[in-house]
């Protein structure tokens, strides 16, 4: 077994890890933590886990951290940097869910996450946490960057095309809806019922955080630099994202075709039939990226629909697809699941 610790349990992403690691045939959750509910049993606060987790949260400093084999970090940005280091020495391999080690330029870094870097060094060495861009580099790492919510369906659904370099790379559009968990568990006015439900807007049009990590993946899997327009839209859902993707076509090619031998083999991305419109619904609760392709009236504009759980592909599940991969498990280890609908 898999001896694995859960720093940050109490948020959205922690809650996520524990339900997906209680089906784990391989891993346990040995420690798990949470500065303002130490000492909470962990199905006192999630009622859903009772019966499946059998722990207390306890701080950082008691949580015995160094006896893990993995610690996954499920904390905000700021945080996995200022301690990963002392577990890596321990022989404890890390999986940061926050964006601490996504970025390899570290100016880039800063100036987009507002706070000096605490461990540069590390930063060469993380493995980009994408597995179907990645999944060789991942399996021997020590640290993992695990990827945005934003950038995992923009990168997946854009990935295809450039790879191919059937498009564009210059004038790429994402136009991008998430539910409210993807801002996390806490009380904020935005993300109330009252201001959040019923009602769509944009944000972060003059720059998001996961511009520079979507750019920064897409430059180096087509071999040269992307112009990307990125705009992101809260929308009244607790789970999902649906990202738009536009692109304009320099090749003729059957894009159908393309996208299907391109994922050929993905446990996690299903391409949908032609014609096809996928649904946040159709990946709720799963590790799971669905993704259409179409061109509309025959133009030269393709249009990619990509939709993923924002908790689970978007974060948690693809943790545990990293995990398996980061210690020869079966890719799809505790992630069987069907999604959840209605
Ligand atoms: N939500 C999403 O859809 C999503 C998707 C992809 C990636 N992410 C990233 O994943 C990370 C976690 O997101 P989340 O939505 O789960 O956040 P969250 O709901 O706000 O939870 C944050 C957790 O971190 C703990 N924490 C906060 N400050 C800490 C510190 N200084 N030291 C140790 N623990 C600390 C909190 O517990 P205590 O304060 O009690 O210690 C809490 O358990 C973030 O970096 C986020 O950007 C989130």
């Amino acid at each position: 077994m898999i001896k694995v610790g859960i720093v940050g349990g109490t948020g959205y992403t922690g809650v996520e890890l524990l339900r997906l690691l209680a089906g784990h045939p391989r891993a346990r959750v040995t420690a798990v933590t949470s500065r303002k509910d130490a000492g909470t049993r962990v199905d006192a606060m999630f009622p859903s886990l009772r019966g499946r987790v059998d722990l207390a949260f306890s701080t950082p400093d008691e949580a015995r951290l160094q006896d893990c084999d993995l610690v996954f970090f499920a904390t905000p940005n700021g945080i996995a940097m200022r301690e990963a280091a002392e577990l890596l020495a321990a022989g404890v391999r890390v999986i940061d869910l926050a964006a601490d080690y996504r970025i390899k330029d570290v100016a880039e870094w800063e100036k987009w996450y507002g706070m000096s870097h605490a461990s540069p060094a590390l930063i060469e060495e993380a493995v980009y946490g994408l597995p179907e861009l990645n999944r060789d580099a991942i399996r021997d790492a020590r640290l993992v960057a695990n990827p945005g919510c934003y950038p995992t369906a923009v990168q997946l659904g854009f990935l295809p095309l450039l790879q191919a370099g059937v498009v564009d790379a210059a004038s790429l559009i994402a136009d991008c809806k998430s539910g409210v968990s993807g801002a996390g568990r806490k009380g904020e006015i935005g993300a109330l019922l009252a201001e959040a439900g019923d009602s769509f807007k944009a944000y972060g049009v003059a720059g998001h955080r996961h511009l520079p990590e979507i750019r920064q993946g897409l430059g180096l899997a087509c071999g040269a630099p992307v112009g990307l327009t990125f705009v992101p839209h809260l929308t009244p859902m607790i789970r999902g994202i649906h990202a738009t993707l536009y692109a304009r076509l320099i090749k003729g090619v059957d894009l159908q075709q393309l996208f299907e031998s391109h994922y050929a083999g993905e446990a996690f991305v299903d391409v949908l039939p032609a014609g096809s419109h996928p649904e946040t619904r159709s990946v709720r609760g799963a590790n799971l990226c669905r993704i259409a392709v179409h061109r509309p009236q025959g133009g030269d504009t393709v249009v990619v629909l990509s939709v993923i759980d924002n908790l689970v592909k978007g974060a948690a599940g693809q943790a545990v697809q990293n995990m398996n991969l980061m210690f020869g498990l079966a890719e799809n280890s505790g992630l069987d699941i069907v999604p959840l609908l209605p």
